[in-house]
């Protein structure tokens, strides 16, 4: 079982740097899965005779991929903010939105008076379009609570995600997403609680820590108070760094040698430099710039620093309800100067990277078995045929969805 011998596949993408080229591409290729894991990749006509008997899964002459890695998502919410999308697109800004109490308050509002069940159920919808969309991998913050028990229980859902469906969910704590209104008089008040109480019930249930440094949330001291603290437990650092304006959050997470910074559309070319020698990758979300009507990151630019590039949904009810990498990587190629093997690889290998998983988003031996056969001849259709459903079956870990 989760034993497979992947055949007839036309071209094989697998980020492997020895078989040259950025995504290092294999014509006419194999995969041998054994109990989950790649245990062989190369032509179909090596493979090895011991292979032979394995049960088989014809790719029909198409293009195979790494299951994408999606590494920054608020998919855990409740509610639904058609309207406040519905008003910005007549004209009003998404930051008067949020300082009259509407934005991420009104989804904080709807998500803590909605059952764990409940939610685990909305959330896990998603999670299914998303596996029907080639990702494998997804980050799911917290950060629609802003109290303790909420904050908990969005970090239970996100594990009972993982546990019950074929996805593998990673857990961020995104307590310090907005001061909550309750705080707004006393916000030293609010990040001593994310500090102490709050990290404390949710880092044993979290593998990241994320802050949202900006003007209309976090100062950038405040994040580093609230980010050394999560340190100190052991979680892993994100930063939405420098959306909204630049504010010095892409330096900050250099400095704190983050494990990403997300966003960073007003990120310097000195933060970037930073973020290089720090290992800090860079996670561009272009759906978001799509979905505000906001001009793009230069992915081009930020590639060129040399920071490892990631690409994600941001799926959340706000500022970009977008579920599918297969859309993001058609944004990233078509709008942020990113080639198409670029953005592949930004979409698996530098996504994985960024979540510090060394084991997924390459097809090579040992490698995690998540894979996607698109229905097309080669990756060149994600972009080319943006608006195509081009999944035609995803493996996880060895078994067919
Ligand atoms: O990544 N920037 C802050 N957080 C989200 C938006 C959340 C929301 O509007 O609900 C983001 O864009
Ligand atoms: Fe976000």
């Amino acid at each position: 079982m989760n034993s497979l011998l992947v055949l007839n596949i036309g071209s094989l993408v697998t980020n492997d740097p020895g078989r040259g080229g950025l995504i290092g591409i294999v014509e006419s290729g194999a995969v041998v899965i054994i109990d989950g894991f790649v245990a062989w990749v190369g032509p179909e006509v090596d493979v090895p005779a011991e292979y032979g008997d394995l049960p088989r899964l014809d790719a029909g002459g198409a293009a195979v991929l790494p299951g994408f890695v999606d590494p920054h998502t608020h998919l855990v919410f409740a509610g639904d903010r058609s309207d406040e999308f519905a008003r910005r697109l007549r004209g009003e800004s998404y930051e008067e939105i949020l300082a009259a109490g509407g934005g991420i308050l009104s989804t904080v509002e709807a998500t803590r008076a909605t059952p764990q069940d409940e939610l685990y159920e909305a959330s896990a919808e998603r999670v299914w379009r998303m596996l029907a969309n080639g990702t494998t991998t997804v980050e799911v913050k917290s950060g629609y609570g802003l109290d303790v028990a909420t904050e908990e229980k969005m970090l239970r859902v996100a594990r009972r995600l993982d546990e019950s469906l074929p996805m593998d969910v990673v857990p961020t704590f995104l307590g310090a997403h907005v001061v909550p209104a309750e705080y707004r008089e006393d916000r030293d008040a609010y990040v001593d609680l994310v500090c102490g109480e709050m990290l404390d019930a949710c880092a044993p249930l979290a593998r990241f820590c994320d802050v949202f440094s900006d003007e209309a949330a976090f100062t950038v001291d405040e994040t580093r108070r609230i980010l050394e603290a999560a340190k100190s437990r052991g979680l892993g650092i994100r930063i939405h760094a420098d959306q909204l304006g630049r504010v010095g959050a892409a330096d900050l997470a250099a400095d704190l040698s983050a494990d990403s910074a997300d966003h960073l559309d007003h990120a310097t070319e000195e933060d970037l430099a930073s973020m290089k020698d720090a290992g800090t990758s860079a996670v561009l979300l272009p759906a978001v710039s799509f979905s505000m009507r906001l001009p793009y990151p230069d992915g081009r630019r930020v590639w060129d620093s040399g920071v490892t590039v990631a690409l994600a949904t941001d799926c959340n009810p706000g500022t970009a309800n977008v579920e599918s990498m297969l859309f993001v990587i058609a944004l990233a190629a078509l709008n942020m100067g990113l080639t198409p093997d670029e953005a592949v690889w930004a979409a698996t290998r530098g996504s994985a990277r960024s979540l510090n998983l060394e084991d997924r988003g390459h097809l090579t031996r040992g490698a995690v078995a998540d894979l996607v056969i698109l229905d097309a001849p080669t990756h060149l259709h994600i972009p080319y045929r943006p608006d195509s459903d081009l999944i035609a079956a995803v493996v996880k870990r060895g078994v067919i969805l």
